[in-house]
């Protein structure tokens, strides 16, 4: 295993100067080859099982059922931990749509199946909670909570329990899912001694189980001329701010944010899957206007995934006082930090990330 990693890790490294080689060369941004790949939108037509998670109601009684609504609760107002864990104003549900439960909006089912994994983001195999523990640190701003905490441990049994009971409706297999330990449950299921049963094991292998169609965000088109920021800003007129307001912070009402910021303080900071242009897009595509999903020409969901995210936004966590060393080690591929925009190099007026405003109060 270990000789595997190190393998894995000269990979990576040899992938990231090559990346970044070439990223110097002036090519179009939307080719910039990403160290960091998006995560797969499998194939729909795999023949492997397309989930349908069990309706909330279902949720059982009793000691294991309360922590799966626990974790439902905390996944749509993650605010509750604002200040403990969270540093902006994001739910979870903001971007994982339907509570989790969405296809092609990075439902939670589908990443519950798919890690333990290697991810050259941190470039270590990341267990669920782990990877959980990424978007706490970048999409909602925050510190993450600890994987034995009884926060991540009801999210990870909310996520279990949505793919789990999917998975046991499209095999037939009847009554309710399996409790497991605490341990079992922040791992995730990708891995051969997960409790599982032997019909579910047996159609999902291990090395497939990362690939339940729904997950992530459907493959988008590349554009057809390079994406531009101004461009977006007139979609952003036509189609987004109704909704995120004509400054991009949404709109709030008794502290609750219902529509929420897609730039700015309260916003995912720099080092958020979402501020990738390719991540935006896809997502954006697929799910934005809310309600209205796959409307948008791709050209028009990539300009304006450009023009949401060339605003400036919390500083990337693992900023070191320099913005174009960060730029250089970690953002290459299609994004705006340590680019200059309007004049500006965005990054170096960033707003706080959770440690600055810790140090600041
Ligand atoms: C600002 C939007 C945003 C918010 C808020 C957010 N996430 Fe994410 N999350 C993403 C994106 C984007 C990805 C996929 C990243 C990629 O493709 O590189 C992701 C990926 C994930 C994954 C892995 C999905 C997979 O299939 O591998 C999990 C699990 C996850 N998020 C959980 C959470 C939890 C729990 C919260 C709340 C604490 C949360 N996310 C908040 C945007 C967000
Ligand atoms: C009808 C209202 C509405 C419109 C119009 C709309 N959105 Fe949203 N958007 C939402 C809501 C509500 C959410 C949170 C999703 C949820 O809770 O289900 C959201 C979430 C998002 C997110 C992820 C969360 C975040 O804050 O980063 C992004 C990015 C986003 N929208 C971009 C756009 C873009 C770009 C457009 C225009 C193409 C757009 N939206 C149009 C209501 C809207």
């Amino acid at each position: 295993m270990r000789q595997f990693l190190s393998t894995l890790l000269i990979v990576a490294l040899g992938v990231t100067l090559t990346a970044c080689d070439r990223g110097e060369s002036g090519q179009p941004d939307t080719e910039l080859p990403d160290r960091q790949a998006p995560i797969p939108n499998p194939d729909a037509d795999s023949g492997l099982p397309r989930i349908q998670p069990r309706p909330l109601e279902q949720i059982p009684e009793g000691a294991f059922g309360d922590k799966v609504k626990r974790g439902y609760q905390l996944f749509v107002n993650t605010q509750e931990l604002r200040g403990k864990y969270v540093g902006n104003a994001l739910n979870c549900v903001h971007c994982h749509m339907d509570a989790g439960r969405r296809a092609n909006a990075a439902p939670l089912w589908a990443a519950y199946f798919a890690y333990p994994a290697y991810r050259k983001k941190n470039d270590k195999v990341n267990s669920f909670a782990e990877r959980v523990q990424g978007c706490f640190t970048y999409s909602t701003n925050g510190a993450p909570p600890p994987a034995d905490s009884p926060e991540m441990i009801a999210i990870a049994a909310y996520a279990y329990w949505l793919a789990m009971g999917g998975l046991m409706d499209h095999f037939g297999i009847n009554g309710e899912v399996p409790e497991i330990s605490d341990t079992d449950l922040v791992t995730g299921a990708k891995r051969e001694d997960f409790p599982l049963p032997v019909d579910i094991a047996r159609a999902l292998p291990v090395d497939q189980r990362d690939k339940l169609p729904g997950r992530g965000y459907p493959k988008l088109d590349k554009p057809a001329r390079d994406y531009s920021p101004e461009k977006g800003a007139e979609v952003y007129t036509a189609h987004c701010m109704a909704c995120h307001g004509p400054d991009g912070q949404g709109y709030e009402a008794a502290g609750v944010h219902n529509l929420p910021p897609l730039w700015g303080k309260d916003s995912y900071n720099w080092g958020a899957g979402m501020h990738r242009v390719n991540t935006a897009a896809a997502f954006i595509h697929e799910n934005m206007p809310l309600g209205k999903g796959i409307q948008l020409t791709p050209q028009q969901a990539w300009d304006v995934a450009a023009y949401i995210n060339s605003r400036e936004r919390p500083q990337d966590p693992r900023f070191e006082g320099d913005v174009e060393a960060l730029r250089k080690r970690y953002h290459n591929h299609p994004g705006y930090y340590g680019k200059a925009v309007d004049g500006k190099v965005l990054g170096e007026n960033a707003f706080p990330d959770f440690k600055q405003m810790q140090q600041e109060n």
